[in-house]
C-alpha cells in the first residue's frame, strides 16, 4: 500500500518551499507514515493497516446494522405498527457480544506489543570498532535542535553542530544503524520525522532514544510534534541521508575547528567583542557559548532558524538584523549593531564554511 499523502508542509509554517527540494530527491515532501524507509517506521505502518484493517471492518459491521434496524424499524403505513420480538438476556448474546471485542482487544495488544518490541532498540551501551554505528544526542530547544555526535564506527566524536542532521545511508549487507538519545533543555518536544520512525519524546530530565536506519539517501523533513510554544511550528528537523564516503568527508570536516580567514581579521574581532559569544561557540575561537547553535560550520548548513528560511547573505543579514522579524519570539534578541559592524560580522559569518 503507497497512499503517499502529501501534507504542504509551507502551509503550516513560514518555510520557503524551495528548501523542501533536493537534488535528486522528489520525495522530500513526502510526510506520510504510509512511505516508510526504516525499519521502525515501517513497523508502525505496518501496525496501522492491521488497526485499520480491524477497526474498518468494525465500523462497517456496526453502520451496516444501525442502517438494517434503521430501515427494518422505520415508520410505517398506519395500521402496521407491530414492534418486533423484545429478545430479554440472551445468554448466547451476550456472551458473543462479551468475548468478541475481548479478542480484538487481545490481538492488537499483542501485534501492538511486537511493533514495540520491534521499535524500541536500546542503543549499544559503548561503541566498538567498525560496529558501523552513529551515536547523536539530541537536545531540543526552543526551537531548534542541538545535534552532538558521540561516536561513529566505534570512534569518538564529541562535537555538536544543529539543525541539520547528517546520517550514513546503509547498504545492502551492511548495516547503519544511528541511535539518537533525545534530551531536552527546556520543556517537552516530540522528534518526528515520519518516514524515518515514530514520534519519541525529548523530555526534561528523562533521557529517550530512537533508532533509525535507512539505505535510501537524501533529505527526510520531520516537525517537532509536541507544543512547545509560539514557534513550535517552526522548529523544522532536516535529516541528510548521505552515501557513505560523503557522511565520512561531512563528519571530518564538520569535527574540525572553524577556517581562520585572514581577510576577515576585522569582521572576526568584531564577532568576538559583542555579546554573541555568551551564546554561541565558534570552535577554535574564545566564543564558546553553548546556549545557542553552534556556529563554527555555520554555512555548510542550508537552512537558518530550524529549517525556516534558506541560508543565503539576505535571510542571513535579515537575522543578524532582528531575528524577531524572522522568528517573533525567538531567544536571540536584536542586538541593534551598526550598518558597519553589522556587514563586518556577516562577512566573517559567511566564511564560516
Ligand atoms: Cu519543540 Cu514543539
Amino acid at each position: 500500500m503507497r497512499a503517499g499523502t502529501l501534507v504542504p508542509l509551507e502551509v503550516f509554517t513560514r518555510m520557503d518551499p524551495s528548501l523542501l527540494r533536493n537534488a535528486g530527491e522528489q520525495t522530500t515532501r513526502n510526510l506520510s507514515i504510509f512511505a516508510p524507509v526504516s525499519p521502525p517506521a515501517e513497523s508502525i505502518r505496518n501496525l496501522s493497516i492491521l488497526v485499520f484493517a480491524i477497526t474498518g471492518f468494525i465500523f462497517l459491521v456496526v453502520e451496516g446494522v444501525l442502517l438494517y434496524c434503521i430501515v427494518r424499524s422505520r415508520r410505517r403505513a398506519a395500521g402496521e405498527t407491530k414492534e418486533p420480538p423484545q429478545v430479554y438476556g440472551s445468554k448466547p448474546i451476550e456472551i458473543a457480544w462479551t468475548a468478541a471485542p475481548a479478542l480484538i482487544v487481545f490481538i492488537l495488544t499483542l501485534v501492538t506489543a511486537r511493533s514495540l518490541w520491534e521499535i524500541n532498540i536500546e542503543p549499544p551501551s559503548r561503541p566498538r570498532a567498525s560496529d558501523q554505528t552513529l551515536l547523536v544526542t539530541v537536545v531540543g530547544r526552543q526551537w531548534w535542535w542541538e545535534y552532538t555526535y558521540e561516536s561513529y564506527n566505534g570512534k569518538k566524536l564529541g562535537f555538536t553542530t544543529a539543525n541539520e542532521l547528517h546520517i550514513p545511508a546503509s547498504e545492502p549487507g551492511v548495516a547503519r544503524p544511528v541511535y539518537l538519545s533525545l534530551k531536552s533543555a527546556d520543556v517537552c518536544h516530540s522528534f518526528w520525522v515520519p518516514r524515518l520512525a515514530g514520534k519519541t519524546d525529548l523530555i526534561p530530565g528523562h533521557p529517550n532514544s530512537l533508532w533509525l536506519q535507512t539505505e535510501q539517501t537524501g533529505l527526510f523533513v520531520g516537525q517537532c510534534a509536541e507544543f512547545c510554544g509560539t514557534q513550535h511550528a517552526n522548529m523544522l528537523i532536516r535529516v541528510v541521508v548521505d552515501p557513505p564516503p560523503v557522511f565520512e568527508q561531512w563528519l571530518d570536516h564538520e569535527a574540525s575547528p572553524a577556517l581562520d580567514n585572514p581577510g576577515v581579521v576585522v569582521g572576526k574581532a568584531s564577532f568576538l567583542a559583542q555579546t554573541c559569544v555568551n551564546c554561541h561557540r565558534v570552535r577554535g575561537t574564545s566564543a564558546q557559548g553553548t546556549y545557542a547553535p553552534d556556529l563554527t560550520h555555520l554555512m555548510s548548513r542550508r537552512t537558518l532558524a530550524a529549517g525556516m528560511v534558506p541560508n543565503t547573505p539576505d535571510e542571513l543579514r535579515r537575522w543578524v538584523d532582528d531575528p524577531q522579524q524572522v522568528k517573533p519570539g525567538c531567544l536571540m534578541p536584536a542586538f541593534g549593531l551598526s550598518g558597519t559592524d553589522r556587514d563586518l560580522i556577516l562577512r566573517y559569518l559567511m566564511t564560516l564554511r
